[in-house]
């Protein structure tokens, strides 16, 4: 669309300037050829002139930079290297780097409304629902939110969710370890009564019968499938619970999904205290900061499939970790480069902070676990971003000594430090960047930039034949509707945990539409209306950006379609549409590597 739009200027031009010219030339003839010998020899000279000129940037510097196959390396040796020129500022945008355009009318909403049924009205006390989580910390985060939720659509009470211990990450907190566990269930009480344990009948503990539901199961599909269980066996436990409940909802229920996450879920005070400091070891040190989550542990990239630049070392080394996953079939770094699902390396996340217009006096906190090739890796970025700083750097290995050994502990303060960050910046898409994403919408749009990859990847590999100011400008025209302003996915698309739209008011649309609109859905609500809800949003849709991210395909899509395509094949046609059960074992390793 975009694109035939931008074509059809330049054809228009084209066919106006060269009008133009015939006529001049009619009236012209000798004094335009004088002309136009004059300034093409003065346009030589000049051509000449630059390319004699000594290249203004260090040279290891680009070597780091260089994104991936050996053929652009050798090219880019050339005099091409010259164009592009990595300037320390970041030039002038014209606007504040550090807030949205917009965004100050749009707050979260998600209190309950008049007739949202509570708790001691709906609650049959002989449902108990009991979860088990997955995954990491934040793949676990949405496990508990659609917990709640479940629980309600059930009419049941719900036990304090299970953490995953076993996981990847392999973290030995319960839940009470973590959040605060008294605020999630006063929070939540007029929603769904919660309990710490199952109660004892008869001098005996009730065990749970336990099952798995598909993933994305809708309200209906909850009534089918668990419902009938529940009231036979009365104490369910819904195993590897991880997006099992459907993404789209009635407003009601994603309202509710909206309560538990973004205020039932709290962290520990001692976590959040912990959070605070580093918060404010970052502040002493600028008013502003930007924090980036970075992904880059060897499994992950090994998994991924992608190049990320190292040459026969880095294909041998990745190579013989991405053999312990047999189901994946042999790699082609292009394709999965081109559909845009390779994590940015850290001197590209650089280089596109930088051409957003954050210059090199600015202060970076980066999160993140092992960095493949460590400190190598790391100096480009380090080399664009002087102000480096992890939660390492800012406290004291006394003050983090509680914390060290427990993976998700260690993922919450990172993920309070992101969020309390100017601008947050992620190079993947997994969990937390999404989780977060959703959570700094919902929370008045506070800048978060996700790397188009599928459009950046081209800018990177063919840097070395532009400008600066042209490689600026583009990955400016790229990242619109990637920087975490409102309105920039249009209504209806994303995964609900990083476009929280259903809980997002404009406070300063109040028209009549809006508002009876709001009317009739409410009085229109039954529990599994969520696709005639879905319709409807769609339709009163005017998102004001015409750009809308296009990969909806994400990276637990790409789990969903390539990693577990094995074991799918493996079950002759998707177990997920049996009633109740998925029989074969999963892969925990290669699903829990990332979820983060
Ligand atoms: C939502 O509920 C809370 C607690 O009941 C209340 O303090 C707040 O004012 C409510 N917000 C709106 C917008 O009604
Ligand atoms: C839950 O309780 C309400 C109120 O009694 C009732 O209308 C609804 O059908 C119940 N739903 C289920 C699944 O039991
Ligand atoms: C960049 O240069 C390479 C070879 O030098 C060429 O193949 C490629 O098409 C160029 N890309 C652009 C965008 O000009
Ligand atoms: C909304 O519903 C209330 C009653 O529930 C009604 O009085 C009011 O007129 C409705 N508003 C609109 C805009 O339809
Ligand atoms: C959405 O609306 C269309 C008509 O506007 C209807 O045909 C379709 O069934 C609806 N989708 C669902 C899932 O209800």
């Amino acid at each position: 669309m975009k694109k035939k739009r931008e074509n059809t200027t330049t054809i228009s031009g084209f066919i106006i300037g060269a009008t133009i010219l015939r006529r001049y030339r009619r009236l012209h003839r000798h004094l335009f050829q004088l002309i136009s010998v004059f300034s093409a020899c003065l346009l030589l000279f000049l051509v000449s002139f630059s390319l004699l000129a000594p290249p203004p940037i260090r040279r290891h510097h680009h070597h780091h930079l260089s994104t991936s196959n050996d053929a652009m390396e050798i090219a880019s040796d050339s005099d091409q290297e010259t164009v592009f020129r990595v300037p320390a500022s970041g030039g002038s945008l014209g606007r504040d780097l550090w807030s949205s355009r917009q965004s100050g009318s749009y707050v979260g909403c998600s209190n309950a409304s008049g007739n949202f049924m509570t708790s001691d009205a709906k609650t049959n006390p002989n449902r108990y629902l009991l979860i088990a989580t997955s995954g990491g910390l934040n793949q676990q985060r949405t496990g508990i939110t659609d917990a709640v939720v479940a629980a309600y659509i059930l009419n049941a009470t719900l036990v304090v969710p299970k953490l995953d211990q076993k996981s990847f990450w392999q973290d030995s907190s319960d839940f009470a370890e973590i959040f605060d566990v008294d605020q999630f269930i006063s929070f939540l009480s007029k929603d769904v009564k919660i309990i710490k344990e199952l109660p004892v009948k008869g001098g005996k503990a009730m065990t749970p019968h336990s099952m798995r539901v598909p993933r994305k199961c809708t309200p209906k599909c909850y009534l089918n499938r668990v419902l009938p269980v529940l009231n036979k066996r009365h104490v369910v436990q819904l195993s590897k619970f991880d997006y099992r409940l459907s993404n789209k909802l009635s407003k009601h229920l994603q309202k509710l999904r909206c309560r538990v996450n973004y205020h039932a879920l709290k962290f520990t005070d001692s976590i959040l205290d912990m959070g605070e400091k580093l918060v404010e070891g970052m502040r002493k040190k600028s008013k502003h900061f930007i924090a980036l989550h970075l992904r880059y542990e060897p499994d992950m990239l090994a998994f991924s499939g992608c190049d990320f630049g190292g040459g026969e070392k880095e294909r041998e080394e990745l190579g013989k970790i991405r053999k312990r996953w047999k189901t994946l079939h042999a790699s082609n770094p292009d394709k999965v480069r081109r559909n845009g699902r390779c994590p940015l390396t850290p001197g590209e996340v650089g280089l596109m902070l930088r051409a957003l217009g954050f210059g090199s006096d600015v202060h970076l906190y980066v999160a993140s676990g092992e960095v493949y090739g460590g400190e190598e890796t790391l100096a480009p970025l380090k080399e664009l971003f002087p102000n480096f700083h992890t939660k390492d750097t800012i406290a004291s290995k006394e003050e983090l000594a509680t914390f060290a050994s427990f993976s998700s502990r260690m993922a919450a303060l990172d993920f309070i430090v992101c969020d309390e960050s100017d601008v947050f910046v992620t190079n993947n898409n997994g969990n937390m960047a999404r989780m977060l994403a959703g959570r700094r919408r919902y929370f008045g749009h506070k800048p978060t930039i996700r790397p188009n990859a599928k459009k950046l990847y081209k800018l990177f590999m063919n840097r070395n034949n532009m400008t600066w100011e042209e490689f600026t400008s583009r990955v400016r025209t790229h990242q619109i509707g990637f920087m975490g302003e409102p309105r920039e996915i249009k209504p209806g698309r994303g995964e609900f945990h990083e476009n929280p739209e259903a809980c997002i008011c404009d406070t300063s649309d109040k028209s009549p539409k809006e508002a009876s609109q709001q009317n009739q859905s409410e009085d229109s609500y039954k529990m599994d209306d969520n696709y005639k809800e879905d319709n409807k949003t769609r339709d009163s849709g005017d998102a004001t950006d015409e750009q809308v991210p296009e990969d909806e395909q994400d990276w637990f899509d790409y789990l969903d379609n390539e990693a577990m395509l094995g074991e799918k094949r493996r079950q002759h046609n998707g177990a997920d549409s049996e009633p109740g059960i998925l029989s074969k074992p999963d892969q925990p390793e290669l699903e829990e590597l990332f979820s983060d």
